[in-house]
């Protein structure tokens, strides 16, 4: 499939739309493209414990790797409250989980408040000297 970034952030829109979000009110949505283009979504779903809440993104990621991909080259992410959605910067857990499946140099992620308002970063500018699976093993 050969999508632009507003097509992707509408997959991730339409996620959205399923957030399990009961709690905080904040509903997200995420849409990733794996590198043989399939394209993955999910939504952010909370527990009544708050600690076993799972983020849009690792929902759309572990769904992926479920299905047997092992390399991500975009995600876009779409969240807010009723109010009208705002950048929806991806938190510090899911910016390392992003880490394990890409290059940080390449990855694309996508974030925006509108069609008009779009944002795009690398997973290095947001995450930058991290630490990935590169490094397992090394002395
Ligand atoms: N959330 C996400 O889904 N993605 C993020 O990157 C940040 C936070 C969710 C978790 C929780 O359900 C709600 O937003 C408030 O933190």
């Amino acid at each position: 499939m050969n999508l632009d970034d507003k097509s992707l952030l509408g997959m991730a829109k339409a996620a959205r739309s399923q957030a399990y979000a009961p709690y905080s009110g904040y509903r997200v949505g995420a849409a990733l493209e794996a590198e043989n283009g399939t394209i993955f979504t999910g939504c952010n779903v909370e527990n009544a414990s708050y600690g076993a809440t799972c983020c849009a993104e690792r929902t759309a990621i572990f769904k992926a790797v479920s299905e047997g991909i092992r390399r991500i080259k975009r995600i876009a992410i779409a969240g807010g409250t009723d109010e009208g959605l705002n950048y929806a910067y991806p938190c510090g857990i899911c910016r390392q989980v992003l880490r394990e499946f890409c290059d940080p140099d390449e990855l694309k992620i996508i974030v925006g408040t509108s069609d008009s308002d779009i944002k795009t970063y690398t997973l290095a500018e947001l995450l930058p000297d991290s630490f990935g699976p590169d490094f397992k093993n090394t002395p």
